[in-house]
């Protein structure tokens, strides 16, 4: 039901400061445990965990990416990501202290489906991070953690993407906890901080327009270069694939530090270049990055937080969003790029909840 809105897509963008709250809500026990949501292992098995191992195809992989981060510095635990499309066909190392988790909004992607089913025969424990109740991998894993995002319709995942990053944070503090390498108040906090961040996001939601305007100036653009650094990284790429999915424009996302490795042979003054530059981790190096950008001559969207808007000078498009604790970062940084890929294909006339060539669940190789 779309209830009064023009597609699913623009509605689904817009329900996301519910969807991730209502994943947060009620996960901290009194204890500060964090709270899963169905489990047949015992909880000591979680403790012996050596490795974690994410499996995931398109946004949910770019949400993955993110819990890589979040995971590796609260817990000092190894994480490797793979598309599941590669892992269950290679002969990735996994044994029983590795956790495999599945991260999909259906539930039903073939591919992660079946890298999980590889993850189980393999030995690994194994948990899924689905949006579906009972879908085929929530029935396979041995724990299940739900992103309660609500139905998404349209074919390009938004609300669940900053659900599924809402959710793989949660299990970042939990294995914390687990491995003590935070003390439960500092759990506290971050949970806490966390929680502010739906209504960071209703900020980026009240800028619809203004990211419209941007949109239109680069309605008649071809080609565009998404950047980011650190958490940043996974953004741009899921911006690029926001973008490419619905609008069929050229994007591609990098991390900024691999420009000279050769993407920054693309640009010229024909190319659009759009940064992540919040204050996160290497703030100051996406700052020189885009430097090198200006200097071929491209033009450059910045999403920034307020107060370095002084860096969108010579016309250039500069977003505004919150500033949040740097890992959170993504959940409010990837909202204007949804935003846009949403208004760059309805101003090219394009079925955003239906593109073309396109599934929703992707339930063949
Ligand atoms: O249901 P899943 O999360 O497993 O789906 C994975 C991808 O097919 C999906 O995220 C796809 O990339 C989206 N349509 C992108 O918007």
């Amino acid at each position: 039901e779309k209830s009064g809105f023009d597609d699913f897509m623009s509605k689904e963008i817009l329900e996301q400061p519910g969807a991730l709250r209502d994943t947060l809500a009620g996960r901290l026990a009194s204890s500060g445990e964090l709270i899963l949501d169905e489990t047949t292992s015992d909880p000591d098995s979680l403790a012996r965990i050596n490795k974690v191992f994410i499996v995931a195809c398109g946004t949910s992989y770019h949400a993955g990416m993110v819990a890589k981060y979040a995971i590796e510095h609260w817990t000092k635990v190894p994480v490797e990501l793979d598309i599941s499309s590669e892992f269950r066909y290679r002969d990735p190392v996994v044994d029983e202290r590795t956790l495999v988790v599945a991260v999909s909004q259906s539930g039903e992607t073939l591919d992660t489906l079946a890298a999980l089913h590889e993850a189980k025969n393999l030995g690994a424990q194994t948990l899924a991070v689905c949006n579906v109740v009972g879908s085929s991998m929530a029935r396979l894993a041995d724990t299940v953690m739900y992103t309660r995002a609500g139905p998404e319709v349209g074919v390009a995942a938004t609300k669940t993407h900053t659900a599924q990053i809402g959710a793989l944070l949660l299990l970042a503090l939990n294995l914390a906890r687990t491995k003590g390498q935070l003390y439960p108040s500092e759990i506290d906090a971050l949970y806490e901080e966390l929680t502010l961040v739906p209504a960071k996001i209703q900020e980026v939601l009240n800028s619809w327009d203004a990211i419209g305007e941007v949109a239109k100036r680069f309605s008649g653009s071809s080609r565009f270069y998404f950047i980011g650094r650190h958490v940043g990284y996974p953004v741009a790429l899921e911006g690029a694939l926001k973008l490419k999915e619905i609008s069929y424009l050229p994007a591609e996302g990098y991390p900024a530090g691999e420009l000279k490795h050769g993407p920054i042979a693309m640009l010229d003054e024909m190319a659009v270049v759009v940064a992540i530059a919040t204050r996160t981790r290497l703030y100051e190096k996406i700052v020189s990055n885009i430097e090198e950008v200006r200097a071929r001559n491209s033009s450059v969207i910045i999403i920034g937080n307020p107060g370095d808007e002084g860096q969108a000078n010579l016309g250039e498009s500069f977003i505004s969003v919150p500033r949040v604790h740097p890992l959170f970062a993504p959940l409010v940084d990837v909202v204007p790029l949804q935003i846009f890929a949403y208004h760059m294909a309805r101003n090219l006339g394009m079925d955003v909840d239906r593109p073309r060539n396109l599934a929703k669940t992707v339930t063949v190789e």
